[in-house]
């Protein structure tokens, strides 16, 4: 395999206003001034995997305008292969972020050229996708473009779908998933009305539904993960939160990376847990994201 993991998804800007609480419905309020930082689940990722080390490829889509030089820039500083990166079709996607003191954030994603990944893209990039040991998605681009990723999956190489923002998910996507990375909000989307009450619960019955292993990320508490082996705790690293955007998506990338390199589930959970526990101790998304050397040195600075 020529890439250890390739990114299909999102590349978004971030425009990022701090705001000492978020304003109700026909309510304004004054926030910070404005920082505008590259993003996206996608672009997020790919960051991520290639600043830990891992040879990296991005398959997305950007606007012909500033935004999108914004995001190849960023891509190609980290080390990203950026050759998936399609340009035009429509304006760059923008998020719309506000963080709050406790380091919480809300979104608000318009997809612009994210929207115009198409099936027919996956296609055209086929190679890319053959050439890679782990393929990881999210869900800012078209359902029906992360399907044809996984029609077009070769034998041996690992599929990896976070699906955020979640929509119910056809069997065929379900099916392909290991792991399927969810959220408890993630979880009650994929699964509808009979949810369950308990991580283990949501576990079990996500993977009746198909794919072959499940991360149920648990924030200040972790995570699970679970398999046809069963259900194992991965704690938490307890940090100070600053900024928890684009920290999961740090801890996916993370994760699909140590899958690749033949860790268990829970191995790479826990590290992918370091991962993210660096990102959320600093400010903005991509910027935020750790080298391995970094990872490596949490123990010391931050744990209780
Ligand atoms: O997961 C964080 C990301 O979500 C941000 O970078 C923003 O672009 C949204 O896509
Ligand atoms: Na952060």
């Amino acid at each position: 395999f020529e890439y250890d993991l390739l990114v299909v998804g999102s590349a978004n800007a971030d425009l990022v206003v701090g705001v000492e609480r978020r304003p109700g419905a026909g309510e304004t309020v004054l926030g910070s001034d404005l920082a505008l930082h590259p993003g996206g689940k996608g672009a997020n990722q790919a960051v991520a995997a290639a600043r830990l080390g891992a040879r990296t490829a991005l398959l997305a889509r950007v606007g012909d305008d500033a935004h999108g030089r914004l995001l190849l820039d960023s891509q190609r500083a980290a080390g990203v292969d950026t050759s998936g990166v399609l340009v035009g079709g429509a304006p760059t996607g923008v998020a719309l972020i506000t963080v709050d003191p406790s380091g919480d954030n809300s979104i608000v994603v318009s997809p612009g050229a994210n929207g115009r990944l198409t099936p027919e893209d996956i296609r055209a990039a086929s190679a890319l996708v053959t050439a890679s040991r782990v393929v990881s998605t999210q869900l800012e681009i078209p359902l029906e473009t992360v399907a044809e990723v996984v029609r077009g999956l070769r034998p041996g190489t690992r599929f990896v779908l976070n699906p955020s923002p979640p929509q119910p998910l056809p069997a065929e996507v379900l099916a392909a998933c290991d792991p399927l990375i969810v959220n408890e909000h993630e979880a009650r989307v994929v699964l509808g009305a009979d949810a369950g009450a308990t991580p283990e619960e949501w576990a079990g019955a996500l993977l009746a539904l198909g794919p072959r292993s499940v991360v149920v990320t648990l924030g200040e508490e972790g995570a699970l993960v679970a398999d046809a082996s069963g259900p194992v705790r991965v704690p938490a690293v307890r940090v100070a939160a600053v900024d928890t955007t684009g920290a999961g998506d740090s801890f996916t990338a993370a994760l699909a990376w140590r899958l690749g390199a033949g860790e268990s589930l829970a191995e790479a959970a826990a590290y992918a847990a370091r991962v993210g526990a660096v990102a959320v101790t600093r400010q903005g998304a991509q910027a935020s994201f750790p080298t391995a050397e970094e990872v490596e040195e949490i123990d010391e600075v931050t744990t209780a």
